[in-house]
């Protein structure tokens, strides 16, 4: 495969990872300068309890928490973020600390755009955000193994108006530390699990074949499908295997670095259209839509695809002695596959509440998604609404 002329990576914030390192959270805070914190969570984490080791881990430093915003949905939206922004103004909040999912990570992202620039979020969507003035500290402590968003420079945030999911990038969007504690997953119920541990893979299978992709991210996004190939099924059928849960939480870190210097491309740009207009979450429309879309980007030969998923059929330690390219690849893409079965994922969008006649719809959005500009090749309209079709 021909080596990339010219890249640039960038590294996130700090990371820290052990059993109970969110017992050092206010530590953690006081060195990045947080003094009045805004927690923002959901709420199913309140409801299953797991903040509680996130507020008594503030008795390490003496920062405080002033205020709880816990309302964010599972696709979060404008409104949700600056009701978020309202919660740290009016507590005069000067650093977040997010406990949750992706959704939870990126309301606190967009609400630290708003702490730093005031406004309204849609004011600073541009392709790469710069504050004018320094972002508030963001110590982010993931309670799912999938988005990466502990990693990444991006927030995805849905504009209810518009249908559609807005995407806010920039370097100073990374969380200022990650905390990697795998006790932080282990109430994560098993289709979860499953479903954002699939997410993570496909960050790493996408990062491998992007306009954008790179040797430093190739490393990664190796390591990151080794990790969730040998630890997700024990996750999910046992969620209390804490090393397998921390194996996926470093997994999902590491495709998270990967894609937010390669970035994705049409498996997630159809993904953020099923999920902008028809709620199908983010995890499920990526488990469906990831062996669609491998067998699509195949075609790809001169831009190298079979070639990089026959370095993936390697991360997932296949038997391709022999094999040509494209055979091993073909084998990965099995593989894949018959991971989602055992993982009890659904494997059709006509499960998960799609409407047929919603497709063309979903294609017109997935064509404008920028990740779709950064797929292998230059997609055509008619064939990303045969994939739409195929994964139906
Ligand atoms: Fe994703």
């Amino acid at each position: 495969m021909a080596m990339v002329e010219w890249f640039e990576f960038q590294v996130p914030g700090k990371v820290i990872c052990s059993e109970h390192c969110v017992d050092s959270v206010g530590a953690e805070l006081d060195k990045v300068g947080g003094t009045r914190a805004l927690l923002v969570t959901d709420e199913g984490v309140q409801k299953v309890g797991i903040d509680g080791a996130v507020r008594e881990g503030m008795d390490s430093g003496g920062a405080e928490i002033v205020a709880t915003f816990d309302k964010v949905p599972p696709n979060s939206e404008l409104k949700v973020v600056q009701a978020c922004y309202d919660a740290a103004k009016a507590a005069a909040a000067d650093s977040i600390i997010s406990v949750g999912g992706g959704s939870v990570i990126d309301t606190a992202k967009g609400t630290a755009i708003l702490m730093a620039e005031g406004g309204e979020l849609l004011d600073h969507e541009s392709a790469v955000f710069t504050p004018s003035s320094p972002m508030p500290p963001h110590v982010a402590v993931p309670t799912t193994a999938g988005t990466g968003s502990e990693a990444t420079f991006i927030a995805v945030i849905a504009d209810h108006e518009q249908m559609i999911k807005l995407i806010f990038q920039g370097p100073a969007l990374s969380p200022t530390v990650a905390m990697l504690d795998p006790v932080m997953t282990r109430t994560l119920p098993p289709h979860l699990t499953a479903s954002t541990g699939m997410d993570a893979l496909s960050h790493c299978v996408e990062a491998l074949h992007t306009e954008m992709n790179e040797p430093i991210c190739d490393g990664l996004a190796f390591y990151g499908i080794r990790l969730v190939n040998r630890n997700i099924l024990a996750a999910f059928n046992d969620g209390a295997d804490l090393d397998a849960r921390k194996y996926m939480l470093i997994a999902a870190y590491l495709g998270g670095v990967a894609f937010t210097n390669t970035f994705v491309g049409a498996i997630h740009a159809m993904a953020h259209s099923l999920g902008g207009r028809f709620g199908v979450p983010h995890g499920i429309a990526i488990a469906i839509l990831l062996p669609y879309g491998m067998e699509f980007n195949l075609r790809y030969v001169d831009e190298g695809v079979p070639a990089k998923y026959r370095l993936m059929a390697e991360a997932l330690e296949l038997d391709i002695a022999g094999d040509d390219d494209e055979t091993a690849a073909r084998k990965a893409i099995d593989h894949i596959r018959k991971l989602g079965g055992e993982l009890g994922l659904p494997s059709k969008l006509s499960e998960v509440g799609v409407p047929e006649d919603g497709i063309e719809a979903a294609t017109e959005d997935s064509m404008v998604d920028g990740c779709m500009f950064n797929n292998p090749g230059e997609p055509e309209f008619e064939e990303i609404e045969e994939l739409f079709r195929q994964a139906y």
